[in-house]
């Protein structure tokens, strides 16, 4: 080993997750660091950022639901805070979403989910078709219902990625742009990393926040070991005209024969459209089958987009969990905390992820509101101890 270098908190993987964690410790007094080879990277540079909490609502996933809200409601604040120390505009825009219907089994699907946000106390209007193409009138001629949810948002995720990076060195967050290979645990307790070029990286606690990755580092016991797995997304970016009024609005989602499609439009012009789900492992390659059936389904929602520049193609991995949400916290190993697993809603749940880690790490313990995504969950001892007699 070349080198040892400590610091109270080392955060492993520098995406969205990462950084809002090591910038929240930073601001609580901690020496912080982090280390990934290209921090501000991952799936942050592929995600089209919907800030979605009611119209990505499913059934079985109300616990999850809270935790959503919970950091919708502080995003207004997170971003003025971001912007006012960074300079960076986040490209947040408080804009909602429509989310539509094409045909009479599309709209089953949403009037199910109508009920289910109803049920849940949550804000959303049905619309007729008429009334969806006068709010967005670049919508198909066929589209035959839709919910209007003013309370989802979106935010650019590549702005964001910049300004927590910013936000980061601001506040003396240490970078180590190398890739963490093994946890070292001494005793009981996790004390730091050793890189890939054989560097030594103390800590006096270890936060690993690497993202689909996150189960993939040497060293962690077996039963602390993230269950993560990586949930490929393709996305597409064109360029909306900026003449004539705005191309779209809003966000608008639709589910086209069983797949998610949305068209997330950008005060820059940008417009994002995804994304796949596919369940391939470490593959990111960019399929002509990917883009193929994205820009159908979309084409069926908005037909007008045949006429746009195509900017960009891209894959990325989501880091999926067992039960679709987060991991967050202490573990069973002392000195080892997860911010991981956040699946669908890393972007949404950057908020509460930063000031749930920094209460866990100044105090040993989860704020209420992050309890139900202890990782203690999955742990077998746990799971034991908690069956039902
Ligand atoms: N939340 C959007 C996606 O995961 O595709």
């Amino acid at each position: 080993m070349s080198r040892t270098r400590t610091s109270d908190v080392l955060v492993i993987g520098g995406g969205i997750i990462g950084l809002v964690t090591a910038w929240r410790a930073a601001q609580r007094g901690f020496a912080t660091a982090v280390a990934d080879p290209e921090p501000g990277g991952g799936a942050a540079q592929v995600a089209a950022g919907m800030l979605a909490a009611v119209t990505e609502l499913h059934y079985g996933e109300q616990t999850l639901l809270g935790l959503n809200l919970a950091s919708a409601r502080r995003y207004p604040d997170f971003a003025a805070e971001l912007t006012e120390l960074t300079g960076h505009d986040l490209g947040y825009r408080r804009c909602g979403t429509l989310a539509v219907a094409l045909d009479a089994d599309d709209r089953a699907h949403l009037r199910e989910l109508h009920a289910l946000q109803q049920q849940s106390g949550l804000e959303s209007q049905w619309l007729s078709g008429r009334e969806c193409r006068r709010l967005e009138p670049m919508l198909a001629p066929g589209v035959r219902g839709g919910l209007r949810v003013d309370g989802d948002h979106q935010i650019d995720p590549r702005r964001l990625a910049g300004a927590l990076l910013a936000a980061c060195e601001r506040a003396g967050v240490v970078f180590h742009h190398a890739w963490a290979e093994r946890l070292t645990v001494v005793g009981d307790r996790a004390t730091g990393v050793v890189t890939a070029d054989g560097t030594e990286l103390g800590a006096g606690q270890v936060v690993l926040a690497g993202g689909s990755l996150s189960g993939r580092l040497a060293g962690v016991p077996e039963d602390v070991l993230p269950p993560v797995r990586p949930v490929k997304g393709q996305v597409v970016r064109l360029t909306m005209p900026g003449r004539h009024g705005p191309f779209l609005s809003r966000t608008v989602r639709a589910v086209v024969r069983g797949s998610h499609v949305y068209l997330v439009p950008r005060e820059s012009g940008e417009l994002v459209i995804g994304a796949t789900s596919e369940e391939l492992g470490w593959d990111t390659t960019v399929t002509a089958g990917g883009v193929y059936e994205l820009l159908r389904d979309a084409h069926e929602l908005v037909p007008g987009i045949t006429e746009l520049p195509l900017t960009e193609t891209r894959a990325g991995l989501r880091p999926g969990s067992p039960d679709n949400a987060p991991l967050l916290g202490p573990t069973g190993l002392d000195g080892l905390l997860l911010a991981t697993g956040h699946y669908r809603n890393g972007v949404l749940l950057t908020p509460v992820t930063g000031d749930a880690l920094a209460h866990a790490l100044a105090t040993g313990d989860l704020p209420e509101e992050a309890r139900p995504f202890t990782p203690k969950r999955f742990s077998t001892a746990t799971a034991l101890t908690e069956q039902p007699a």
